[in-house]
């Protein structure tokens, strides 16, 4: 390949990783600011950073967030994922990778996601790709990276907004595939509009465990995608599910879930917990640190996150992870009408 070439897929990944910075507003209102935590002024508690380790996917991590799927596939973000392995190796946090379908079509873009295994051996990896990659492909990804669990990403908001995205959504036969044939946990995940609650149903039928719900209040991949369109679809910037009331869906579903998608500070965090969110993700607040304060910021960042968390927790009278779903929640008026028009 002549040098300087990149194909039309790994240019859009070095146009998402630029739009996705000059979109970044990290104090956007969103669901989250709408449900409030009961605290109780005597606690009876003491701030411990321990409580904060768990486990997933049979390894244990420092903390139940983690740096959820972005990029790979392209020369820019080999350098940001090589720096996330670092990151979350030192950090003891898990990394999700952006979708590496790519690599059934493009296998020289391989090494631009292994950066992130090759800093990250032992840690938890989590790869991704989108619903219609073949399960050879996906079996060879899972080996090449040694993954130790598989997202699936749902995104027809996203690819309708792309004036070069897929117009065929008939995806459930090839899920339904991809889960009778591969043999590593597979958490169906939304990329920032969220999951509702009949598709969570219908994929826990099909045997899905595990679902990241990534709902809308952070990063919008309409607005990113609207930025290369030369057609305005900003009518569906606002079209999302704010991502505490698609957590409130999946904890009915009685699922195992992810809460992600505008996941700001540590409060945002314990909220997700509080929801019955078994792990917290977290993407462009985490890229914008590194993109400002490169691989020294990230890490402190996250560590200092993990402090605030498990300060948090002993505000909140909790002494460990599993007790959060039993903090008494209230929701300002919007966000409780939306609830009581959608949980059924
Ligand atoms: C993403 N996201 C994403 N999701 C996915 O499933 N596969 C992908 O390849 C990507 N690519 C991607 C690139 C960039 C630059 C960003 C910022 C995000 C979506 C991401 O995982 C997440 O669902 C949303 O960004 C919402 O979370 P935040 O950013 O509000 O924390």
């Amino acid at each position: 390949m002549e040098k300087g070439y990149m194909s039309i897929r790994s240019e859009r990944k070095e146009e998402h990783l630029k739009l996705a910075q000059m979109f970044f507003n990290k104090q956007k209102y969103n669901s989250f600011d709408q449900l409030h935590l009961l605290r109780p002024a005597l606690p009876e508690t003491n701030v411990d950073p321990t409580i904060l380790t768990t486990e997933m996917f049979n390894k244990s991590v420092s903390a139940p967030f983690f740096i959820n799927a972005m990029t790979g596939g392209s020369p820019k973000s080999k350098i940001v994922n090589q720096a996330l392995g670092k990151v979350a190796a030192k950090e003891k946090i898990a990394l999700a990778l952006g979708s590496a379908s790519i690599l059934a079509k493009e296998d020289d873009q391989l090494d631009s996601f292994y950066v992130a295994r090759s800093k990250n051996p032992d840690g938890i990896l989590i790869v991704n790709v989108n619903p219609e990659t073949p399960v050879k492909a996906i079996h060879k990804i899972i080996q090449e990276l040694n993954a130790d669990a598989l997202q699936i990403h749902l995104n027809t908001v996203q690819e309708i907004a792309m004036p070069e995205g897929d117009r065929d959504f008939h995806w459930l036969d090839n899920i339904k595939e991809i889960c009778n044939q591969v043999n590593i946990p597979i958490i169906i995940k939304e990329v920032g509009f969220g999951l509702d609650q009949n598709t969570i149903h219908i994929l826990k039928n099909e045997g899905i465990q595990y679902f990241d719900i990534a709902g809308s209040g952070g990063t919008n991949f309409a607005q990113i995608e609207n930025a290369r369109n030369k057609n305005d679809v900003s009518y569906l910037e606002d079209i999302g599910l704010p991502t505490v009331i698609s957590a409130l869906m999946a904890k009915k579903e009685q699922v195992n879930f992810i809460v992600s998608g505008g996941v700001r500070n540590p409060l945002d965090i314990l909220k997700g917990l509080t929801l019955s969110g078994q792990y917290i993700g977290i993407s462009n607040v985490f890229l914008q640190e590194f993109n400002q304060n490169g691989i020294d910021g990230l890490e402190n960042l996250i560590a200092s996150w993990k402090k605030q968390l498990a300060a948090l927790i002993a505000i909140y009278g909790k002494k460990d992870l599993a007790s959060l779903p039993s903090i008494p929640k209230y929701y300002d008026l919007p966000l409780k009408t939306q609830i009581n028009q959608l949980i059924r």
